[in-house]
């Protein structure tokens, strides 16, 4: 058997559409922790000589371990190449030191990738400052796949076209725009300024165009929901009508997630790439396509 989909409990369900999709077995990886919080990763190659080892990196610092771990066991047992499949991946961010004395996560993380894995493939990555996956991630083909054609397909269902699109930033625009567009809607985007890990301030320029409009709050990241509670606010008040949310990856607890209800937001969907009760949108058609393009399938 060339390849097989590896994964951990917790995204067995997506990557069996993974696996169906790329028509080949899926396989789990096992962990058992230790009472002093070590892990014992059990990953067995079956044979596959590429294996696509599936794992978003929410909450990430355990699970970066038993990756590594994982991919060390699968080549061991006789994989010749290990691809990343992390829908969700961390540390992206912080791509400078901000203040003296910070790590530079994402270039940390992203050199501990490139030595453990032949490839990597995300979606959405929360990039700043460079352009191309494989700055952050050097010497091995780097995917950056965009959810945009999953989110388009679950949104047009049921679309009403007066429906205005909002992004909440300047960073969303070009994101917010390739929903926007082939779905043939308004859009507006915001302009925010982050104070704090839950403190922004909001403004949306055009915001008179909302009243008595549905309105489609887009982000490619739902993390404590402070954005999207900003935006509702100022929403609610121009008049909006029923205010949504869809995002690529939705990260919330559930008391964000009651906020952002009470906010206003009636329905936040978003994409399977990281396991929450709002991820009903499935990535694996995107995952499958780029795998089989990139000639891993073999
Ligand atoms: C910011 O640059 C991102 O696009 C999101 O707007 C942000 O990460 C959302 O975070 P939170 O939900 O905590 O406001």
């Amino acid at each position: 058997m060339s390849a097989a989909v590896f994964a951990f409990a917790g995204q067995m369900a997506q990557a069996g559409r993974l696996a169906q999709r790329c028509g080949v077995p899926l396989h789990p990886v096992t962990v058992r922790r230790f009472p002093d919080g070590e892990s014992l990763v059990t990953a067995q190659a079956h044979g596959a000589r590429t294996a696509l080892l599936l794992r978003s990196l929410d909450d990430p610092n355990a699970k970066l371990v038993e990756l590594l771990l994982a991919s060390a066991a699968l080549r061991d047992g006789g994989a010749s190449r290990v691809i990343l499949i992390a829908p969700y991946l961390a540390y992206m961010r912080q791509d400078i030191a901000f203040h003296p004395g910070e790590a530079i996560s994402q270039r940390v993380i992203g050199q501990l990738l490139a030595q453990w894995f032949d490839g990597v493939v995300t979606v959405d990555p929360h990039l700043h400052r460079i352009e191309r996956l494989d700055q952050a991630i050097p010497g091995i083909p780097a995917l950056a796949l965009s959810a945009a054609p999953a989110l388009i397909a679950a949104i047009r269902r049921g679309l009403d076209p007066r429906t205005v699109l909002v992004g909440p930033d300047s960073e969303s625009r070009p994101w917010a725009q390739s929903i926007a567009v082939p779905l043939g809607l308004d859009m507006l985007v915001g302009e925010k300024v982050r104070h704090g890990d839950r403190a922004v301030t909001l403004e949306i320029p055009g915001i008179e165009q909302v009243a008595g409009r549905p309105v489609l709050l887009v982000d490619d990241l739902i993390s404590s929901g402070t954005t999207l509670v900003a935006c509702a606010a100022l929403l609610q008040a121009a008049g909006a009508g029923k205010i949504e949310a869809v995002a690529t990856h939705v990260l919330a607890s559930p008391d964000d997630m009651a906020q952002m209800a009470a906010a206003g937001i009636t329905r936040i969907r978003a994409t399977d790439a990281a396991a929450h009760p709002a991820a009903t949108i499935p990535l694996a058609g995107v995952l499958a396509d780029a795998i089989r393009a990139a000639d891993w399938l073999d």
